[in-house]
C-alpha cells in the first residue's frame, strides 16, 4: 500500500480471536489522523470463520490489508512461519510504527521481526504478568516488552512489572483498555442480538463457560474434571458452553463429547462471534472461564467470574472486579458458584481508566511519537 507524501504509515498486527476487539477500536482512532495511513496485517493464526471473519464483520472492521496465511502448528513452527511472511511484508511496506497486541504467538514474531529491522514497535497490553513461565503467553509478553519501543499498559500493576524488568519511564504509557473501548462501543449492538433466544436461555438464569487453556483440557484427567464441574453446575442453572476448537479437538479425541453433549442443563454450540457472545455475558449470572479478556471483560459488565487458573496476569479484576482464581480446584468452584447464585458473591468496581478512550489516547501518543512537530 503506497503513503503520499509526508504520510506515515503504521501497521497493526492481528493473529488470533482475542487481538480482533483490540485493533478495531486503534482503527477507527486513527481515521483522526489523515497524516497516517494505517494498514491491518493478519497472520492467520486463528483461521476458522468463527474463529476470524465473523470478528471483522461484528467489529466494522476492513478486510485485512494482508492476509498471511500461516495457520497451526507447533509453538516454534508457528512462530517462524509467522516471522517469515510478516518480514517480507515489513521490508515491502516500510512501516514507521508497527502495533502489536496481547500475548499470542503473533504478537512475539512479529515484534521480533521489527527489532531486528530497526522498525519501532509499540506493544498494547504491556506489562501483564502471570508470573508462570510455564505459559506460553508470558513468554510471549516478556519478549516482546523487551523489545517495543513504546508499552501501553492497561491496569497500574503493568506499570510496576516494567519498572521492575528495568524499563525506561519514558516508554511507560498507562491508557487504559482499548478491549473495553470496543465493549463500550458495541455493547448496544450486542444486546440486540438474538442469541440468547437461538440458545433457548433468554430471560433464564445462567452460567457462560469458556475453556480452552492447555492446563484445563490437554490431559484426559483434568478435562473430564471440567466437564464434570460443567455437569455439577447445570443442575443448578443451564450451562451454556460455547466450545473452542482446541477443546472440542480434546474432548472428541478422549471421547468425552456425547455425554455432556446430553446432559440436562448443559448446552453446547461452536465458538460464537463477538457481539452474540458480549450479549450472552452482559445477561449471565456467572461466568467461568481461563480466558484473559473475559476476566476484564466481565469486570467491567459487573458479572461473577471464576477464572480456573492458578494465577491471572490481570490482577485488578481481582482486587477491583468481580474475579476470583479457583486454581484447578473445580469442587470450589462449584462451592463459589452457590454463593453467586445466593447473591452472596462480592461486588466489583471498574478500574481506573477503562473508559472508553484507550485508542484515543495510544493513537494521540504514536502520532506524536511518529509525525514530524
Ligand atoms: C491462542 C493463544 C492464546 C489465546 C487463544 C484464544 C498463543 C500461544 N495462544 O491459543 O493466548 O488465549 O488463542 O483463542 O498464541 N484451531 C482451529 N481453528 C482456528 C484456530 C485454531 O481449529 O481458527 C485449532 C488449532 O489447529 C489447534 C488448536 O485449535 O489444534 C489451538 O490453536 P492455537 O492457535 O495453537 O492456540 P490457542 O489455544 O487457540
Amino acid at each position: 500500500m503506497k503513503k503520499g507524501n509526508g504520510v506515515k504509515k503504521v501497521i497493526s498486527v492481528v493473529g488470533a480471536r482475542p487481538n480482533f476487539m483490540k485493533i478495531a477500536p486503534l482503527h477507527l482512532a486513527f481515521k483522526k489522523y489523515p497524516e497516517i495511513l494505517h494498514m491491518i496485517v493478519h497472520t492467520g493464526q486463528h483461521y476458522d470463520d468463527n474463529m476470524s471473519k465473523v470478528f471483522f464483520e461484528d467489529l466494522e472492521l476492513p478486510r485485512p490489508d494482508v492476509y498471511l496465511g500461516v495457520g497451526s502448528g507447533s509453538h516454534a513452527v508457528q512462530t517462524a512461519k509467522i516471522m517469515v511472511e510478516f518480514e517480507k511484508i515489513a521490508i515491502l511496506e516500510k512501516p514507521d510504527l508497527v502495533i502489536v497486541v496481547g500475548d499470542v504467538n503473533s504478537t512475539l514474531a512479529c515484534s521480533l521481526v521489527c527489532a531486528k529491522l530497526l522498525i519501532p514497535v509499540a506493544h498494547v497490553e504491556a506489562g501483564l504478568r502471570s508470573g508462570d513461565r510455564t505459559m506460553p503467553e508470558e513468554l510471549n509478553r516478556i519478549v516482546t516488552d523487551a523489545l517495543a519501543d513504546l508499552l501501553f499498559v492497561s491496569e497500574r500493576s503493568g506499570v510496576a512489572n516494567l519498572k521492575k524488568e528495568g524499563c525506561a519511564d519514558s516508554k511507560i504509557f498507562f491508557v487504559g483498555n482499548v478491549m473495553i473501548d470496543s465493549l463500550v462501543r458495541f455493547r448496544e449492538k450486542g444486546r440486540r442480538s438474538e442469541i440468547a433466544k437461538t440458545l433457548g436461555v433468554e430471560g433464564k438464569n445462567y452460567t457462560l463457560v469458556t475453556i480452552h487453556r492447555p492446563s484445563n483440557v490437554d490431559e484426559k484427567e483434568n478435562l473430564t474434571k471440567v466437564l464434570g464441574m460443567l455437569e455439577r453446575l447445570a443442575e443448578r442453572s443451564t450451562v451454556v458452553f460455547p466450545v473452542h476448537p482446541r477443546t472440542r479437538k480434546m474432548m472428541d479425541d478422549f471421547g468425552l463429547t456425547g455425554e455432556v453433549q446430553s446432559h440436562r442443563g448443559m448446552v453446547l454450540c461452536e465458538p460464537l462471534g463477538y457481539l452474540d457472545f458480549l450479549c450472552l455475558l452482559d445477561g449471565a449470572a456467572l461466568t467461568i472461564t481461563d480466558s484473559g479478556g473475559i476476566q476484564e471483560e466481565s469486570t467491567f459488565l459487573g458479572v461473577p467470574c471464576l477464572t480456573m487458573r492458578a494465577n491471572t496476569e490481570r490482577p485488578a479484576t481481582i482486587t477491583e472486579g468481580t474475579n476470583t482464581l479457583m486454581g484447578f480446584d473445580y469442587d470450589k468452584a462449584v462451592h463459589e458458584a452457590e454463593k453467586v447464585f445466593q447473591g452472596k458473591y462480592k461486588k466489583g468496581s471498574i478500574p481506573e481508566m477503562w473508559d472508553g478512550k484507550a485508542a484515543e489516547r495510544i493513537a494521540k501518543i504514536i502520532a506524536d511519537y511518529i509525525l514530524p512537530n
